[in-house]
């Protein structure tokens, strides 16, 4: 059985992740932190919380702290901290401010909780699971970010609304980063195990239409009720089980690429991977063409921006 830790529980993201992932059978222990001065508010959590399990007949010890060293001894640790986006904001004008929670967190981390795996949600993710690597001097497979999968459930849905199928007939993925320039891989799209290309309603699916409400989805949410809530909380909990059913699902997450995509390496950015116990392992893929043009460009865009917001960060540490 395992102890999961929700950082930023106070949240929107944090408090629906810690209901959906108390509903995973594997978990006995789960620990809600956040900021000092929230007490009050993390026991009316604990008390909500409690009173679905009662509903639900789920037997969690549940407990809360404002002390991140409590997280001692986590098999998972779900970071959720930092400010979340504006309307008007870009995922990546974040990122300094939320570095900054991240590094200090990661650091502590990286201490009290050694064998833990640290999840990482807070935006711009793919930069702040590179933060989180670099300050908790965890191993690479010990760190990753929720990254594209939440995308790719995304055009998932899209794709069994448009074939009118079971969207568990629908297998599809998107790379890259978990914004603006994230690319789909139609090669690696499947209805009902069915190359998407050798169907012929495909020629009249409107895939960039498609795309582009996948990559407006959570700003078109934010402005509509101020958060993404069920698809990022639900997300979270899929990877969780996964990881901690040692399952070997691959999923679309964000992690740390040595040579896997095309030998472009060095970068944390949504990848295939491969989830267990033990961790998070990207796997060797081959694309396309145009998927490897987009993966480069993509690649490039996330490690300018991580690379500016370490240098920013060194200089005030
Ligand atoms: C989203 O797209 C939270 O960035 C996440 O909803």
């Amino acid at each position: 059985m395992a102890k999961v830790t929700i950082i930023g529980a106070t949240g929107n993201v944090g408090m629906f992740a810690a209901h959906t992932v108390s509903e995973i059978p594997y978990v006995s222990e789960m620990l809600l932190i956040g900021k000092p001065g929230r007490e009050d508010f993390l026991v009316g959590c604990c008390h909500d919380l409690s009173d679905s399990f009662a509903a639900r007949g789920t037997h969690v010890r549940l407990s809360y702290s404002t002390c991140l060293t409590d997280a001692e001894d986590s098999d998972v640790i779900i970071c959720t901290a930092g400010v979340p986006r504006k309307p008007d904001q870009d995922r990546n004008d974040l990122a300094l401010e939320n570095a900054r929670v991240v590094a200090g967190t990661a650091e502590i981390i990286g201490r009290c909780s050694p064998d833990a795996i640290l999840f990482m949600v807070t935006n711009p993710v793919d930069v702040m699971t590179a933060v989180a690597l670099k300050y908790s001097g965890l191993q690479p497979k010990r760190v990753f970010g929720l990254g594209t999968h939440l995308d790719s459930m995304r055009l998932k849905s899209l794709i069994a609304r448009y074939f009118r199928v079971h969207v568990s007939e629908v297998h599809t993925r998107i790379i890259g980063e978990h914004g603006e320039s994230m690319v789909p891989l139609w090669s690696a799209t499947t209805i009902g195990g069915i190359q998407i290309h050798n169907l012929p309603t495909f020629s009249g699916l409107p895939a960039r239409e498609m795309i582009d409400t996948v990559r407006t989805s959570g700003q078109a949410i934010i402005r509509d009720k101020g958060s993404t809530i069920y698809g990022p909380g639900e997300a979270i909990a899929t990877l969780v089980r996964t990881i901690l059913g040692d399952e070997n699902r691959i999923l679309t997450v964000s992690s740390y690429i040595t040579s896997e995509v095309h030998e472009i390496g060095d970068v944390c950015i949504g990848v295939p991977a491969r989830l267990n116990r033990d961790g998070i392992f990207p796997v060797p893929i081959r694309l396309q063409d145009d998927e490897v043009t987009g993966f480069r460009e993509s690649v490039q865009r996330i490690r300018a921006i991580t690379a500016e917001v370490i240098e920013r960060l060194e200089e005030t540490r």
